[in-house]
């Protein structure tokens, strides 16, 4: 069994191919789940946020 790191680094490389439609989904889910967080996204650009996202999950 590998290590914590391990699994987040193999499922992380099973979203790679699919990026931008995780990174999408990742917003329609939380809005879905926590409708009460959509203010905080009020003046977000969302395209320019799920880039963030995304690159921070790269990093
Ligand atoms: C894996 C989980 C998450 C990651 C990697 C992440 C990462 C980031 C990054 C990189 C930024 C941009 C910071 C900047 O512009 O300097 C950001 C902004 C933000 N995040 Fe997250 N985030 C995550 C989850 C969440 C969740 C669950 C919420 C809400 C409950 C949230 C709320 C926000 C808000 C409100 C902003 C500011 C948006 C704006 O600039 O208008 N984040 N996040």
């Amino acid at each position: 069994m590998g290590s914590k790191i391990e699994i987040i680094e193999q499922s992380f490389a099973q979203i790679k191919p699919n990026a931008e439609k995780f990174a999408a989904s990742f917003y329609v889910n939380l809005f879905t789940k926590y409708p009460e967080v959509k203010p905080l996204f009020v003046n977000t650009d969302m395209e320019k946020q799920q880039k963030k996202l995304l690159d921070a999950l790269i990093l």
